[in-house]
Protein backbone atom coordinates (compact mmCIF):
# COMPACT_ATOMS: atom_id res chain seq x y z
CA UNK A 1 0.00 0.00 0.00
CA UNK A 2 1.12 3.24 -0.91
CA UNK A 3 2.40 5.40 1.87
CA UNK A 4 -0.33 8.19 0.76
CA UNK A 5 -2.86 6.63 2.16
CA UNK A 6 -3.64 8.07 5.34
CA UNK A 7 -5.67 8.48 8.16
CA UNK A 8 -7.50 11.74 5.66
CA UNK A 9 -6.92 10.18 2.38
CA UNK A 10 -6.86 7.26 0.38
CA UNK A 11 -5.40 6.90 -3.30
CA UNK A 12 -7.79 5.61 -5.85
CA UNK A 13 -8.14 4.98 -9.67
CA UNK A 14 -9.91 6.62 -12.32
CA UNK A 15 -11.45 5.63 -15.27
CA UNK A 16 -8.65 7.14 -17.47
CA UNK A 17 -5.92 4.86 -15.51
CA UNK A 18 -4.62 8.11 -13.80
CA UNK A 19 -4.84 8.29 -9.98
CA UNK A 20 -6.75 10.81 -7.97
CA UNK A 21 -7.32 10.69 -3.97
CA UNK A 22 -10.44 10.42 -1.79
CA UNK A 23 -10.94 12.80 1.16
CA UNK A 24 -12.31 10.79 4.33
CA UNK A 25 -12.82 14.72 5.81
CA UNK A 26 -14.76 15.65 2.99
CA UNK A 27 -16.14 12.22 1.52
CA UNK A 28 -15.37 13.21 -1.66
CA UNK A 29 -12.94 12.22 -4.49
CA UNK A 30 -10.43 14.84 -5.64
CA UNK A 31 -11.58 14.32 -9.35
CA UNK A 32 -14.41 12.77 -11.05
CA UNK A 33 -13.90 9.18 -11.18
CA UNK A 34 -16.08 9.05 -14.32
CA UNK A 35 -13.72 11.27 -16.37
CA UNK A 36 -10.35 10.45 -15.52
CA UNK A 37 -8.18 12.84 -13.36
CA UNK A 38 -5.85 13.76 -15.88
CA UNK A 39 -8.73 13.50 -18.71
CA UNK A 40 -10.74 16.06 -16.27
CA UNK A 41 -7.86 18.66 -15.69
CA UNK A 42 -6.72 18.51 -19.60
CA UNK A 43 -10.78 19.46 -20.97
CA UNK A 44 -12.42 20.85 -18.12
CA UNK A 45 -9.59 23.33 -17.64
CA UNK A 46 -6.66 23.67 -19.10
CA UNK A 47 -7.28 22.92 -22.66
CA UNK A 48 -10.59 25.21 -22.91
CA UNK A 49 -8.58 27.88 -20.93
CA UNK A 50 -5.82 27.81 -23.33
CA UNK A 51 -7.58 28.24 -26.45
CA UNK A 52 -8.97 31.09 -25.23
CA UNK A 53 -5.93 32.63 -24.66
CA UNK A 54 -4.23 32.12 -27.16
CA UNK A 55 -1.16 34.58 -28.38
CA UNK A 56 -0.92 36.03 -24.87
CA UNK A 57 3.48 36.42 -24.16
CA UNK A 58 2.42 36.39 -20.44
CA UNK A 59 -0.25 34.74 -18.75
CA UNK A 60 -1.02 34.55 -15.14
CA UNK A 61 -3.20 32.06 -13.80
CA UNK A 62 -5.08 31.07 -10.16
CA UNK A 63 -5.53 27.31 -9.26
CA UNK A 64 -8.33 27.17 -6.61
CA UNK A 65 -7.00 24.82 -5.14
CA UNK A 66 -3.97 23.01 -5.60
CA UNK A 67 -4.80 19.74 -4.52
CA UNK A 68 -2.58 16.53 -6.07
CA UNK A 69 -1.60 19.72 -8.05
CA UNK A 70 -3.39 18.20 -11.43
CA UNK A 71 -4.17 21.35 -12.87
CA UNK A 72 -0.79 23.36 -12.43
CA UNK A 73 1.33 20.21 -13.90
CA UNK A 74 -0.99 19.93 -17.01
CA UNK A 75 -0.72 23.47 -17.44
CA UNK A 76 2.88 22.77 -17.94
CA UNK A 77 2.50 19.29 -19.39
CA UNK A 78 -0.17 21.44 -21.88
CA UNK A 79 2.20 24.03 -22.92
CA UNK A 80 4.81 21.99 -23.86
CA UNK A 81 2.51 19.46 -25.72
CA UNK A 82 1.69 22.71 -27.57
CA UNK A 83 5.20 24.16 -28.24
CA UNK A 84 4.07 27.37 -26.52
CA UNK A 85 6.64 29.97 -25.31
CA UNK A 86 4.29 31.88 -23.24
CA UNK A 87 5.94 32.61 -19.98
CA UNK A 88 3.36 31.26 -17.31
CA UNK A 89 3.03 32.00 -13.38
CA UNK A 90 0.56 30.09 -11.65
CA UNK A 91 -0.61 31.18 -8.00
CA UNK A 92 -2.52 28.31 -6.14
CA UNK A 93 -3.82 28.02 -2.55
CA UNK A 94 -4.16 25.41 -0.13
CA UNK A 95 -5.47 24.83 2.91
CA UNK A 96 -3.97 21.01 3.74
CA UNK A 97 -0.52 21.17 4.36
CA UNK A 98 -0.49 17.42 5.42
CA UNK A 99 -1.86 17.03 2.34
CA UNK A 100 1.19 18.79 0.36
CA UNK A 101 4.01 17.24 2.19
CA UNK A 102 2.17 13.92 1.18
CA UNK A 103 2.38 14.45 -2.38
CA UNK A 104 6.06 12.93 -2.64
CA UNK A 105 4.42 9.26 -2.07
CA UNK A 106 1.36 10.08 -4.92
CA UNK A 107 1.58 7.90 -7.84
CA UNK A 108 1.77 10.91 -10.37
CA UNK A 109 0.14 9.77 -14.20
CA UNK A 110 3.86 8.84 -16.87
CA UNK A 111 2.78 12.65 -18.02
CA UNK A 112 3.94 14.36 -15.27
CA UNK A 113 6.70 12.46 -14.72
CA UNK A 114 9.40 14.93 -16.14
CA UNK A 115 7.75 17.30 -13.58
CA UNK A 116 8.06 15.78 -10.73
CA UNK A 117 11.15 18.28 -9.41
CA UNK A 118 8.92 21.17 -9.48
CA UNK A 119 6.59 19.25 -7.34
CA UNK A 120 9.37 18.74 -4.98
CA UNK A 121 10.21 22.46 -4.59
CA UNK A 122 6.52 23.04 -3.85
CA UNK A 123 6.37 20.75 -1.30
CA UNK A 124 10.02 22.03 0.21
CA UNK A 125 9.86 25.67 -0.76
CA UNK A 126 6.08 26.81 -1.88
CA UNK A 127 7.88 28.11 -5.06
CA UNK A 128 9.26 26.97 -8.14
CA UNK A 129 10.79 29.28 -10.80
CA UNK A 130 12.37 28.85 -13.80
CA UNK A 131 13.12 30.53 -17.46
CA UNK A 132 9.41 30.27 -18.16
CA UNK A 133 7.41 29.28 -15.16
CA UNK A 134 6.67 30.74 -11.84
CA UNK A 135 4.65 28.49 -9.00
CA UNK A 136 3.89 30.03 -6.19
CA UNK A 137 1.93 27.21 -3.41
CA UNK A 138 0.36 28.97 -0.80
CA UNK A 139 -0.84 27.12 2.58
CA UNK A 140 -3.86 28.98 3.50
CA UNK A 141 -7.84 30.04 3.29
CA UNK A 142 -8.23 30.51 -0.27
CA UNK A 143 -10.74 33.51 0.43
CA UNK A 144 -8.34 35.20 2.22
CA UNK A 145 -5.60 34.83 -0.78
CA UNK A 146 -7.55 36.03 -3.03
CA UNK A 147 -7.68 39.67 -1.85
CA UNK A 148 -3.99 40.07 -2.03
CA UNK A 149 -4.70 40.13 -5.96
CA UNK A 150 -6.35 43.03 -8.22
CA UNK A 151 -7.04 43.28 -12.13
CA UNK A 152 -3.96 40.48 -12.30
CA UNK A 153 -5.23 36.51 -13.68
CA UNK A 154 -5.71 35.68 -16.85
CA UNK A 155 -7.14 32.38 -15.92
CA UNK A 156 -8.93 30.92 -12.78
CA UNK A 157 -9.30 27.47 -12.81
CA UNK A 158 -12.22 27.11 -9.98
CA UNK A 159 -11.36 23.28 -8.69
CA UNK A 160 -12.95 23.18 -5.34
CA UNK A 161 -14.71 20.59 -3.70
CA UNK A 162 -18.44 20.46 -4.74
CA UNK A 163 -20.39 23.42 -3.80
CA UNK A 164 -22.60 20.74 -0.97
CA UNK A 165 -19.63 19.83 0.34
CA UNK A 166 -17.53 23.15 0.72
CA UNK A 167 -19.95 26.13 -0.13
CA UNK A 168 -17.92 28.84 0.98
CA UNK A 169 -15.66 28.89 -2.06
CA UNK A 170 -18.92 28.89 -4.31
CA UNK A 171 -20.68 31.91 -3.22
CA UNK A 172 -21.57 35.17 -4.82
CA UNK A 173 -19.41 37.02 -2.87
CA UNK A 174 -16.50 34.71 -3.29
CA UNK A 175 -16.83 35.26 -6.96
CA UNK A 176 -17.17 39.21 -6.55
CA UNK A 177 -13.73 38.82 -5.07
CA UNK A 178 -12.87 36.64 -7.74
CA UNK A 179 -13.63 39.16 -10.22
CA UNK A 180 -11.98 41.70 -8.46
CA UNK A 181 -8.77 39.26 -8.65
CA UNK A 182 -8.94 39.34 -12.78
CA UNK A 183 -8.02 40.91 -15.74
CA UNK A 184 -11.30 42.44 -17.45
CA UNK A 185 -11.16 39.70 -20.31
CA UNK A 186 -10.21 36.48 -17.67
CA UNK A 187 -11.85 33.57 -18.27
CA UNK A 188 -13.23 31.16 -15.18
CA UNK A 189 -12.43 27.10 -16.30
CA UNK A 190 -15.08 24.93 -13.77
CA UNK A 191 -16.41 21.22 -13.64
CA UNK A 192 -19.39 22.29 -12.01
CA UNK A 193 -22.77 22.93 -13.74
CA UNK A 194 -24.92 23.69 -11.14
CA UNK A 195 -27.54 26.13 -11.28
CA UNK A 196 -26.83 27.99 -8.29
CA UNK A 197 -22.92 28.42 -9.58
CA UNK A 198 -23.97 29.44 -12.92
CA UNK A 199 -26.05 32.17 -10.60
CA UNK A 200 -23.37 33.65 -8.54
CA UNK A 201 -21.46 34.07 -11.91
CA UNK A 202 -23.79 35.37 -13.76
CA UNK A 203 -24.96 37.49 -10.33
CA UNK A 204 -21.24 39.28 -10.84
CA UNK A 205 -22.18 40.08 -14.67
CA UNK A 206 -20.22 36.93 -15.64
CA UNK A 207 -21.20 35.32 -19.31
CA UNK A 208 -21.86 31.86 -18.33
CA UNK A 209 -20.83 28.69 -20.99
CA UNK A 210 -21.24 25.17 -21.93
CA UNK A 211 -17.59 23.05 -22.34
CA UNK A 212 -18.73 20.06 -23.89
CA UNK A 213 -16.60 17.49 -25.89
CA UNK A 214 -16.52 13.60 -25.89
CA UNK A 215 -14.18 13.27 -23.35
CA UNK A 216 -15.86 14.34 -20.54
CA UNK A 217 -19.08 15.44 -18.70
CA UNK A 218 -20.47 19.02 -19.89
CA UNK A 219 -18.65 22.06 -17.28
CA UNK A 220 -19.17 25.67 -17.00
CA UNK A 221 -16.63 28.73 -18.80
CA UNK A 222 -17.51 32.03 -17.18
CA UNK A 223 -16.16 35.43 -18.88
CA UNK A 224 -16.92 39.05 -19.21
CA UNK A 225 -16.65 39.15 -21.88
CA UNK A 226 -17.90 37.16 -25.19
CA UNK A 227 -16.20 33.96 -25.81
CA UNK A 228 -16.30 32.42 -29.64
CA UNK A 229 -16.66 28.24 -30.20
CA UNK A 230 -18.20 27.97 -27.06
CA UNK A 231 -22.38 27.79 -26.70
CA UNK A 232 -24.22 30.64 -24.29
CA UNK A 233 -26.09 29.24 -21.40
CA UNK A 234 -29.52 31.44 -21.76
CA UNK A 235 -29.89 31.98 -17.64
CA UNK A 236 -32.36 34.10 -18.00
CA UNK A 237 -34.19 31.08 -18.88
CA UNK A 238 -32.91 28.76 -16.76
CA UNK A 239 -34.08 30.94 -14.31
CA UNK A 240 -37.75 31.50 -15.67
CA UNK A 241 -37.87 27.92 -15.31
CA UNK A 242 -36.60 27.89 -12.08
CA UNK A 243 -37.73 30.94 -10.20
CA UNK A 244 -37.11 29.98 -6.58
CA UNK A 245 -33.44 29.42 -7.42
CA UNK A 246 -30.69 31.18 -5.52
CA UNK A 247 -27.09 31.60 -5.23
CA UNK A 248 -25.28 30.35 -2.54
CA UNK A 249 -24.11 33.47 -0.36
CA UNK A 250 -21.51 33.92 2.27
C1 LIG B 1 -11.18 19.10 -5.41
S1 LIG B 1 -9.71 19.33 -4.49
C2 LIG B 1 -8.65 20.19 -5.64
C3 LIG B 1 -8.12 19.31 -6.73
C4 LIG B 1 -6.93 19.93 -7.40
N1 LIG B 1 -7.31 21.04 -8.24
C5 LIG B 1 -6.17 18.90 -8.18
O1 LIG B 1 -6.03 19.04 -9.40
O2 LIG B 1 -5.68 17.94 -7.58
C6 LIG B 1 -10.15 20.62 -3.37
C7 LIG B 1 -8.99 21.10 -2.49
O3 LIG B 1 -9.43 22.27 -1.81
C8 LIG B 1 -8.76 22.33 -0.56
N2 LIG B 1 -9.47 23.33 0.24
C9 LIG B 1 -10.66 23.22 0.90
N3 LIG B 1 -11.02 24.41 1.44
C10 LIG B 1 -10.06 25.29 1.13
C11 LIG B 1 -9.85 26.68 1.38
N4 LIG B 1 -10.76 27.39 2.09
N5 LIG B 1 -8.74 27.27 0.92
C12 LIG B 1 -7.82 26.56 0.21
N6 LIG B 1 -7.95 25.24 -0.09
C13 LIG B 1 -9.06 24.61 0.36
C14 LIG B 1 -8.84 20.90 -0.08
O4 LIG B 1 -7.87 20.68 0.92
C15 LIG B 1 -8.56 20.14 -1.39
O5 LIG B 1 -7.19 19.87 -1.50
Amino acid sequence: MSKFNDEFHTMTKSNDGSFTAYSKEYGEHYHSTKDGALNESLYKHVIPAFKIKQNLDEINILDICFGLGFNTLATIYHMKQIGSTCRVNIYSPELDADLINSLKDFTFPDEFEEYKHIIFALVDNGVYSDDTLHVELFTGDAREYIKKFSDFFDIVYQDAFSPSTNPILWTKEYFADIKKACKKDAVITTYSIALPTRLALYENDYLVYINSGEEFRDATLASLEELKDFKLVDMKHKISCNPHVEPLRD
